[in-house]
């Protein structure tokens, strides 16, 4: 939620930030600015709207710099506009900062240090700003000054500062927020995301809560929360920037979708052996074997791979499982089992969210494991163990191939747990899951069956149905997810069974009733409840499986393992929403009010 950027160097920073900022969109689209330094002081461009719009008003301007700072706004504190919009200034304009995160005390902060000082926006940061500059006031030193000012804020935050007063520095600190500093020949970058420095550098350095980051040209000085500076090893990021672009497809989604087969294949390689064996790390396993209960934490497209992987779980390792949304797990929190092991799913591994649980449940002391696509994020260095997804950069906020990677390492832990427990396995894993993943691609080559019944059902609907039973139902809740989000049409899943005890009075002429038949043993009874809703007008769409197909099923997924369907009959319905939202004209991969990470509670 909000992304940063920062760059010091001898390079026309602008552009650098510019760059970073278009990779860092997905994090927030409200609103966008940068701040340029150089001999003539500090220059803020900001618009309410997209990179683009920012880019129209800087590229119009002259004025360039070799040091400054960017920011893309999710709005937390005020609307989306002018004033609110990232940089701030303190009141001279000698301080300007972005900052990503939300500072719970800043009204507290406010009315206790700056009762005098005329606030221009909304925001949290403003405070942060104004502070330093009130420290600065009396005498402290700019390091100083934002040493203090960081020790008094209470929340989340990543923070880049600038001093007019001073061409050779940003100054850093992060809590709870991610921050990474990438390193070059005589120049530092900072972002929120490794994405945004890949156009410069592919090495970083990590930086921790707390810590005081000063970033310079030549250098980077990290000081921990008592002043010593501390030693930190840089790292290679093996990620390729080409994965983060768009390629042939017009849309980051539409790629998503069909890079599934490909990153189903790479998962079986990944977590496979030289005997062509089923492998993880054995301290994992030796976790999970020992509880007694697993509870899955995750919140939207995670929470609903989360309920297929309890289905492994359960009916493959025979270990009773709960799958809880994590912003209510936090706050109220179920009896727990004696020997619990936590499985936080996200793909960001940054949502704030799950983070809480994590935060509270290791003050408890129970074990942990962070199933995510992003090595070295918030989750997976909290979590006493990762599992990653290997799904490559997902840049739509609508997850897709998250969602069915997920799913996959979920299967893979729960049948290595279930060898572990001593039970027989029944498949052989892994060739099913290849197989799944020829399935995947031929549903994907079906993309124009799937524009078609979009055209079809969803063209000018307000609303929408998805209706499945078992699995079935997870899956019929994640297509109504995926429309929702991206097309704006109300949609919702609902257990085919549960339709008649209330919903079904929304049932009326044309409304649109998507349901999923994969599974044998409720085959006849998804079919009664299609059969229900057609009598009452609605325009029904069957997805099923070959073998369970019945004559006029809309469409026919190749026949799978019934417990992995998930994987496949989950794209027809992607596609599916893809197309409706196309259909709309809307902005598919930055639908409104979104953002891909969720770093506020
Ligand atoms: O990064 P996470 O997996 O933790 O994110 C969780 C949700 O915010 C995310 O799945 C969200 O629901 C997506 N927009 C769904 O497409």
């Amino acid at each position: 939620m909000c992304g940063i950027v920062g760059y010091i160097g001898k390079d026309n920073a602008k552009e650098i930030l510019l760059k970073g900022l278009e990779k860092l969109e997905y994090r927030g689209y409200d609103s966008a600015g940068i701040a340029l330094e150089n001999a003539d002081g500090v220059t803020v461009f900001k618009e309410k709207g997209r990179i683009a719009d920012l880019r129209n008003i800087a590229d119009d301007s002259d004025v360039d710099g070799t040091l400054g700072i960017g920011h893309t706004r999710w709005a937390t504190h005020g609307v989306p506009n002018h004033e609110n919009s990232h940089p701030h200034q303190s009141a001279t304009k000698r301080f300007t900062l972005v900052h990503n995160g939300v500072i719970e005390n800043y009204e507290e902060l406010r009315d206790e240090y700056l009762a005098d000082v005329k606030f221009l926006s909304e925001t949290d940061t403003e405070v942060i700003i104004q502070l330093i500059e009130h420290f600065s006031n009396e005498g402290l030193s700019t390091e100083e000054a934002f040493t203090k000012v960081v020790e008094l804020l209470h929340g989340s935050y990543a923070l880049a500062l600038l001093d007019e007063e001073d061409s050779d520095t940003i100054y850093v600190a992060k809590n709870k927020s991610p921050l990474l500093i990438g390193v070059g020949e005589d120049f530092n970058v900072v972002a929120s995301d490794a994405l945004a420095m890949l156009q410069v550098t592919n090495e970083y350095k990590e930086i921790h809560d707390h810590e005081i980051v000063i970033v310079k040209r030549d250098e980077v000085i990290i000081k921990d929360v008592d002043g010593n500076v501390q030693d930190r090893d840089t790292y290679i990021a093996e990620i390729d920037a080409s994965d983060a672009e768009k390629g042939v497809y017009d849309h980051y989604m539409l790629k998503e979708i069909h890079e599934q087969p490909a990153v189903m294949r790479r998962i079986i390689q990944e977590y496979q052996d030289d005997q062509g064996n089923l492998k993880m790390d054995d301290a994992i396993i030796d976790d999970v074997a020992k509880a007694d209960r697993i509870y899955i934490i995750a919140a939207g497209t995670s929470y609903h791979a989360g309920l297929v992987g309890k289905e492994f779980i359960e009916k493959w390792a025979g270990v009773p499982t709960e799958v809880h949304v994590a912003s209510e797990f936090v706050y109220n929190t179920p009896l727990l089992s004696e020997k619990p092991l936590f499985i936080y799913i996200s793909q960001s591994g940054e949502t704030a969210d799950s983070r809480a649980v994590l935060v509270e449940m290791k003050k408890r002391g129970h074990k942990s494991l962070t199933v995510t696509n992003v090595p070295g994020s918030t989750l997976s260095r909290e979590a006493d163990h990762t599992l990653l997804l290997h799904a490559g950069p997902e840049i739509a906020v609508a997850s897709t191939k998250a969602y069915t990677a997920q799913i996959a390492v979920l299967s893979i832990l729960s049948q290595i747990v279930a060898e572990r427990h001593g039970k027989e396995a029944t498949i052989d894993l892994l060739q099913e899951l290849a197989k799944a993943a020829n399935a995947m691609e031929a549903v994907v080559d079906d993309a124009e069956f799937m524009e078609q019944i979009a055209t079809d059902y969803l063209e000018t609907t307000r609303n929408a149905f998805f209706i499945g039973r078992t699995i079935d139902y997870n899956v019929s809740l994640e297509g109504a997810l995926k429309l929702k989000e991206i097309s704006y049409i109300q949609a919702e899943g609902f257990a085919g069974g549960e339709l008649k005890h209330g919903t079904i009075a929304l049932i009326e002429d044309n409304t649109p009733v998507i349901a999923l038949a994969t599974q044998e043993n409720v085959n006849l009874s998804i079919r009664g409840n299609v059969k229900e809703v057609a009598a009452r007008g609605a325009h029904t769409c069957i997805i099923s499986m070959d073998g369970l197909n019945k004559a006029g099923d809309t469409y026919v997924i190749p026949q799978i393992n019934e417990l992995l369907t998930p994987l496949v009959s989950v794209v027809p319905l992607q596609l599916i929403s893809y197309y409706a939202a196309l259909h709309r004209g809307l902005d598919v991969d930055k639908p409104r009010n979104l953002a891909k990470s969720v770093t506020v509670e």
